[in-house]
This record gives structure tokens, C-alpha cells and sequence, in this order.
């Protein structure tokens, strides 16, 4: 074994450096070790792009991650009632779901999350980017938190708007879905990240359930009035399931989307010369997004569990085995992105799996890109001479996403 795998040995995502840049340990996973076990997770991570794309599309590669951790630890005399009811929302959710439960829901949630649902978003995302930049400006400070300030109660109240959520519970709404990450990002088995992330998930769901009441009684022109009459010749969904997708577009709406309003301001604030050119060519703005993607883009891992034995590059890659596939690593790999360490907005081919691939790919991308590509270019338009600051950035210790917790930036106030 070479000193490398040995040191690959202990390679922890999770480690100071790699939280704050992982790209240098990923890339040394992807050459030395495309394929390692990590004691410390008992864990798979695959990142190599070849192997995450057709693990992506391996259907022996199961999204269901949830019924086995239930079925272990929550079923059980001594689990907590909070924490098995919130798994059960999960255990709901399309996303981790294998076929044919998957196909069922994607189709029928595909009725009412259309294109033309995201299309006719753009006038609220640009009037909510708007609002928001003025109140900064107007504080005239010249600092600012971009993801606490603006990211982050921008794709809330997205969504929120989207959903059909009134405009004066989206705090209390924001606090519950904060509550629910330690569930969905925080991985298994740290308790009291499970007993707060039940409680937020027992608030949202009875507050959903009552919107989805009031919706079925009187409907109306949003999202959870169309996943309500959603319905093909074989059937629709239930009132549980409208609710349990309720709280998966909501929590997959804003998280994801925050971290990539966050890291696309980020790469164009430390590259200069790209940020010249996005200020020189509008039209460049769609391949910034997808170069932020890419580059530094939300989804650091995609979880699976393997259905059945696989060979993978001369590993056994055993049932019941955890697998995290890094679209973070593959992002960057130089058998298929030349330079894949430059951030580059011109960048022609991009093929970026940020999204993922396959039937799980993700059904928010048109809305997340759109968000992007209006929050970016119009924050840098709005705050004068925005710039970083010396402040170290904080990275979320988590490993299935990449965002900051908070992103100091200075602006020259008016
Ligand atoms: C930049 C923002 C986003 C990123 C990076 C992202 C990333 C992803 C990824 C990687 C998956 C695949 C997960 C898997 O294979 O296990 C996924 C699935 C999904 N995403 Fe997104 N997402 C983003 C924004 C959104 C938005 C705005 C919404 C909706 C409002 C959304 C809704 C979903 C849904 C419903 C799925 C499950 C699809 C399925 O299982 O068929 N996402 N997302």
C-alpha cells in the first residue's frame, strides 16, 4: 500500500479542511482510492464522475435509506414517538423511494410542479431580490450577511410563495424547516439533532395539514391547491402525501438553492476577471450557474444503501452497506472537465451532476436555476463595490451538502 492510501485511510470529509475545501481531499480519493471505505462512517464514498453518473442510474444502488434506519432503530419499545412519526414524513418522501413508489409519486407531483410553475415564478423572484437589496442598501451599513440577509429569505419566501403559504407565517415556517435539517443533512443517530428536528417536523406538519384542509375547502392558484387535484386515470395523491411532499418541496426548495446563491456570489467575488466578464455579457448568466454548480455547488454527497452486492473498481460494495456518491468530486474530474479546478463561466460542455442523474434527478432544478440566475447578477448589480472581507468563512460540518453558515461581504454603503 502506498503512503497515500494510508493516509487516505483516515480521509474524514468531515475534518476541519475538508469542511472549509474539500476539493483537495476528494481529489486525492479520486485518484488513489476512487472506491474507500471509511471506517469512521462505515461508509462507501464513490468520486469518480463515471462511477457517480452509473451509480446514479444503478438501480441496485437504493434510495431508501430510511425504512432500514426505522426498521433498525425507531420500531423498537424504546424509540421516541417524535422522532419515529418525523422518519414517517420522510419515509414519505419521493426522494428516497425506490420504483415503483417512486415513479408513482414523481408523476403525479410532475402534474403540479410544471415548467410553467417555474416560469411564472420569475416576476415574484425578481421583486423578492429586489425588496431584499433595498433593505440592505437602506441600512447603510455596508455589510452584509449574503446567505442570513439575502440567500436564505429569498428561496424561502420563494417557495413559501410557491406553495401558497401566507406572507406572515413564513418566520415561524423558516424556523421549523431549520429545526428539520439535523433530520435530513445531519445524518443518523445523533439524538438531540433528532429530538429538535422531530419537533420542527411535528409543527410543520400540523401546520401543512391545516393549510392542506384549507385548501381542499377553498382552492387557489398555488402549488398545494395543483398537488391536490393532481390526478392521472390511475390515481392521485392522498392528503398525507400532499402534506409529505409539502414539506420536501419547501425544506428541498430553499437549502439547496440558499447554498448555490451563496457559492456562485462566492466564486464571482474571488475571480475577479469572471465577474468582469458575467458585468460584460448578460447572456453568460445561465453558464455561471451552471458553472457554479459545478464548481462549488450544493450537493457535497448523494446517499444511497446498496440494494445488493455490487463490484465497483474491485470492491465489494456489500447489501445493506451505506454508499455516499460525491457529485462534488466527479464535478471536478479532469478525465472529463479540462482545467477542473478553474472557475470558468464560459465553460461550453458542462454535464455537471449537481443535480444528479437518472429518475431521482432533481424536479426543482428549473426553479433553482432560475432563483440563481436572478439573485446573482442582480446582487452584484444592486450593492456598489461589493467584495469579501477578511473574515474566514464557516462551511456546514455536514456531508450530504456544501453551504456556508454565514457569508460576510462588504459593500460601499451609499
Ligand atoms: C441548487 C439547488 C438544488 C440542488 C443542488 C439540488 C440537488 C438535488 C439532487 C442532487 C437531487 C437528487 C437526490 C438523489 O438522487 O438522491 C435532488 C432531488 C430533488 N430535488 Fe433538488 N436541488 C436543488 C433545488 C431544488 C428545488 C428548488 C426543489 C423544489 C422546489 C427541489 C426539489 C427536489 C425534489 C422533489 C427531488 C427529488 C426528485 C426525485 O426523487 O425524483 N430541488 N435535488
Amino acid at each position: 500500500m502506498t503512503t497515500q492510501q494510508t493516509d487516505l485511510g483516515n480521509a474524514d470529509l468531515l475534518g476541519d479542511e475538508a469542511v472549509a475545501d474539500p476539493y483537495p481531499l476528494l481529489a486525492a480519493l479520486r485518484e488513489h482510492d476512487p472506491v474507500h471505505w471509511s471506517a469512521k462512517y462505515r461508509s462507501w464514498f464513490v468520486t469518480r464522475y463515471d462511477d457517480v453518473a452509473a451509480a446514479l442510474r444503478d438501480e441496485r444502488f437504493s434510495s431508501d435509506r430510511i425504512t432500514p434506519y426505522r426498521r433498525a432503530k425507531l420500531d423498537g419499545p424504546d424509540a421516541d414517538p417524535g422522532v419515529r412519526a418525523a422518519f414517517g414524513v420522510l419515509e414519505g418522501w419521493m426522494v428516497f423511494k425506490d420504483q415503483p413508489d417512486h415513479k408513482r409519486l414523481r408523476r403525479l407531483l410532475s402534474r403540479a410542479f410544471t415548467p410553467r410553475a417555474v416560469t411564472r415564478m420569475t416576476a415574484t423572484v425578481e421583486d423578492i431580490a429586489a425588496e431584499l437589496l433595498d433593505g440592505i442598501v437602506g441600512r447603510g451599513t455596508g455589510d452584509v450577511d449574503l446567505i442570513g440577509d439575502y440567500a436564505y429569505p429569498l428561496t424561502a419566501s420563494v417557495i413559501a410563495d410557491m406553495l401558497g403559504v401566507p406572507r406572515e407565517d413564513r418566520e415561524q415556517f423558516k424556523d421549523w424547516s431549520d429545526q428539520i435539517t439535523g433530520l435530513v443533512f445531519g445524518g443518523m443517530g445523533d439524538a438531540t439533532r433528532h429530538a429538535v428536528g422531530a419537533e420542527g417536523m411535528a409543527d410543520l406538519t400540523a401546520y401543512l395539514a391545516d393549510l392542506v384542509r384549507a385548501h381542499e375547502r377553498d382552492p387557489a392558484d398555488d402549488l398545494i391547491s395543483a398537488m391536490i387535484s393532481a390526478r392521472d386515470d390511475r390515481d392521485a395523491l392522498s392528503h398525507d402525501e400532499v402534506i409529505a411532499t409539502g414539506v420536501l418541496l419547501l425544506f428541498a426548495g430553499h437549502e439547496t438553492t440558499t447554498n448555490l446563491i451563496g457559492s456562485g456570489l462566492l466564486a464571482l467575488l474571488a475571480h475577479p476577471a469572471q465577474r468582469r466578464l458575467l458585468d460584460a455579457r448578460p447572456d453568460l448568466v445561465a453558464g455561471a450557474v451552471e458553472e457554479a454548480l459545478r464548481f462549488d455547488g450544493p450537493a457535497k454527497t448523494v446517499a444511497r444503501v446498496m440494494g445488493d452486492d455490487v463490484e465497483l473498481r474491485g470492491r465489494r460494495l456489500r447489501r445493506g452497506e451505506r454508499v455516499f456518491l460525491c457529485p462534488s468530486s466527479a464535478n471536478r474530474d479532469p478525465e472529463v472537465f479540462d482545467a477542473p479546478d478553474t472557475f470558468d463561466v464560459t465553460r461550453e460542455r458542462s454535464g455537471q451532476l449537481g443535480f444528479g442523474l437518472g429518475m431521482h434527478f432533481c424536479l426543482g432544478a428549473p426553479l433553482a436555476r432560475l432563483e440563481a440566475s436572478i439573485a446573482i447578477p442582480r446582487a452584484l448589480a444592486r450593492l456598489p463595490e461589493l467584495r469579501l472581507t477578511d473574515e474566514p468563512l464557516s462551511w456546514h460540518p455536514v456531508l450530504l451538502s456544501r453551504g456556508m453558515q454565514r457569508f460576510p461581504a462588504r459593500f460601499t454603503a451609499p
